[in-house]
């Protein structure tokens, strides 16, 4: 048998090497740069709000005031659950973890709410019932599992606002939603990562966007992706104190092991959205806790700096998210689910893109194993071990 593969170039975890060609983002890993659609991502989460990102990254443009209006109360109209979705969430252990939860309820979503399979519908309207639903399921759950019922969406609030809103049973202050919603803004995109890939090879396959956000968020939900965020919270609370910092990373670097929250493939100096969470953590934490992590995290990414930093090893997003999380009054376990509510945006927008000119993907494997056996011969050999 020819082994065709032989001639196959092989990059392991696929570094340096592209999968599609985009408008949707790029990063600059030596700037330490990330731009949605030409903008950076620090002025997007500055002046923009989540829903004009995520018109933006669908579109390709920035909406008029009406595309805008009329996005948002589109985005608001579709945030309900249907009875099924309510029952499958309290039917869930509450002890599952919220990812998994979302994960299965995502799923349950494309059997009940599909609409784009070819009768007149589009792949947008069942991206915005993904994008709209997310929140209420995960404020749903957090509700099912204290035997609390869940507080229904608020049309009346914007995306980040109502999805507090609906944690919390309480309005927002206006200064809190603003933040959250800078910070959904930040996770909205990030170019081919992991479960950007995932999504897209699904759809490449030409299946349902439910699918496709359903591997995706199965994808992010790893602790080396966006499930980091919550070991960063373990990592800070074990550490418990600046001066024990020292010592941690000098275990951790003779085990061979990684610090979380550190690290990335693209960028290999500050990333830029660590920079604005850094800034949002010194301003907004006041708790005890809070505090305490704060001052652990500036004397830990001091010294990784210090150590690593010549290898390109500097905090990424998921290293001071959960500290201003935490001080927003969100559990540990929601961070990374935080993620996905905000990165469907950029799935959703590459899922998009990517089928608009679609080729399956189809790579190959490199063969190591035998080719020549015989079944007979190789059963007796088994039966005699
Ligand atoms: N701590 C210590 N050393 C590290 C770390 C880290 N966090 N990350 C990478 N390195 C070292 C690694 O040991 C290797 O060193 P050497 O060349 O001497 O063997 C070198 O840097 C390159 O590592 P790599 O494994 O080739 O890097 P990668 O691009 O395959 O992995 C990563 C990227 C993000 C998975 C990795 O940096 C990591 O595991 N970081 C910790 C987990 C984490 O914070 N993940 C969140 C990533 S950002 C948000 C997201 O994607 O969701």
């Amino acid at each position: 048998m020819g082994d065709t593969t032989k001639q196959v170039p092989f990059v392991k975890g696929l570094e340096g090497v592209a999968v599609a060609i985009s408008s949707i983002s790029h990063i600059d890993g030596k700037a330490g740069r990330l731009i949605y659609r030409g903008f950076s991502v620090e002025e997007l989460a500055q002046y923009s709000n989540f829903e004009e990102v995520a018109f933006l990254l669908w579109h390709g443009k920035l909406p008029t005031d009406f595309e805008l209006t009329d996005f948002k109360r589109k985005l608001a109209r579709e945030r309900s659950l249907s009875s099924e979705i309510s029952q499958l969430l309290r039917l869930l252990p509450a002890s599952s973890h919220p990812m998994d939860v979302l994960r299965t309820a995502v799923s349950a979503m494309g059997v009940l709410y599909r609409r784009c399979d070819g009768s007149g519908f589009s792949l947008i309207e069942d991206a915005i019932s993904i994008l709209s639903k997310i929140p209420t399921v995960l404020a749903a759950f957090e509700a099912a599992r204290n035997n609390r019922p869940p507080v229904l969406p608020s049309a009346e609030l914007d995306h980040a606002a109502n999805f507090l809103y609906m944690l919390h049973g309480k309005l927002p202050e206006e200064k809190v939603a603003r933040v959250f919603d800078a910070i959904l803004i930040l996770h909205a995109e990030q170019e081919m990562n992991a479960s950007t890939f995932a999504a897209t090879v699904t759809a490449s396959t030409l299946s349902d966007i439910f699918s496709a956000i359903t591997s995706a968020i199965g994808t992010l939900k790893g602790p080396i992706h966006g499930g980091a965020s919550e070991r960063v919270i373990e990592m800070l609370d074990e550490i418990g104190d600046p001066a024990n910092v020292e010592t941690f990373i000098e275990e951790k670097m003779s085990a061979g092991k990684r610090i979380m929250g550190f690290g990335h493939r693209i960028y290999k100096t500050y990333d830029p959205r660590a920079v604005v969470l850094k800034s949002m953590a010194k301003e907004l934490v006041k708790s005890d806790p809070g505090r305490k992590r704060l001052e652990v995290a500036l004397k830990l990414e001091e010294v990784v700096v210090e150590r690593l930093g010549e290898k390109g090893i500097y905090p990424n997003v998921d290293f001071y998210s959960g500290i201003v999380y935490s001080e927003l009054g969100i559990p540990k376990d929601f961070f990374t689910a935080i993620f996905a509510m905000a990165r469907c945006a950029g799935w959703a927008a590459h899922i998009m893109e990517y089928t608009e000119s679609n080729r399956i993907f189809r790579p190959r494997a490199i063969y190591e194993g035998s080719t020549d056996l015989r079944y007979l011969e190789e059963k007796a050999k088994a039966r005699c071990e």
